[in-house]
């Protein structure tokens, strides 16, 4: 054994230890609020099992499969991109844009909600859809019909015209080439302890009373710098 080596009982200890999850490169971040600081639209007891069980299980499945292979030193939103059109890597995939759209759900998300959209975001609204109560109609009216198990999503797209999308199972914008700017969780483990099979009450709770404007007027904001970052750098030629 050379002088440094982990002795072999420990590295397969410590691979044990990976392979269940425990560790890896990706974890688990905690709520950007209190466990009852959505209530009484989402209860404790939801947030303790989506966030505490559900997404737990999403990073926890992603960190074991990708531990000692080519992805293991990739972010999240690499992972997805390489592995999306992979179907011998699909179980990855799905963890890895489950594990994402998680972290962006609860940033979508504030208790007593953030009020208007700060202005650049409600002129973008009002261009898009003509006023904010449309946008948030039509986002209702997404994420009540996904069929199953999915996401309502309100992004940026190619043409900076905002769009709002359905996307099933762990699928999301990054994918499609689009800015997500505000998302809503559907599947069922979102609100059945507190809604049972009233989605409709859910959605139009959540979108009523929790929207947090000024993380989809972040985003949007950061979609900017980057384009504006990208077309600088083709016109310096680098
Ligand atoms: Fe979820």
């Amino acid at each position: 054994m050379r002088p440094n080596e982990e002795p072999r009982a420990e590295r397969q200890s410590s691979r044990r230890k990976d392979r269940s999850g425990e560790s890896g490169p990706h974890k688990l971040a905690p709520l950007p609020f209190e466990e009852d600081g959505l209530e009484p639209v989402i209860s404790r007891r939801t947030l303790a099992f989506h966030h505490g069980r559900h997404h737990k299980a999403y990073v926890e499945k992603l960190n074991a499969a990708v531990v000692g292979t080519d992805l293991e030193d990739l972010r999240l939103d690499e992972v997805i991109l390489r592995t999306v059109d992979d179907p011998a890597r699909s179980k990855i995939y799905n963890n890895a844009a489950q594990a994402w759209n998680h972290d962006f759900f609860w940033q979508s998300l504030k208790p007593g909600g953030g009020g208007s959209p700060p202005a650049e975001l409600r002129k973008r609204i009002d261009a898009s859809f003509g006023s904010l109560d449309e946008m948030e109609k039509r986002f209702a009216e997404a994420a009540i019909a996904v069929f199953g198990s999915g996401w309502a999503w309100l992004v940026s797209d190619d043409e900076q015209r905002l769009r709002v999308l359905e996307t099933g199972n762990g699928d999301n914008p990054l994918v499609l080439g689009m800015t997500a700017l505000l998302t809503v969780d559907v599947w069922e483990h979102a609100y059945y302890l507190d809604y049972q099979n009233r989605r409709e009450d859910y959605v139009h709770n959540l979108i009523g009373e929790l929207i947090n404007y000024e993380f989809a007027a972040q985003n949007l904001r950061r979609a900017g710098s980057e384009r504006g970052a990208s077309s600088g750098r083709r016109e310096s030629g680098s």
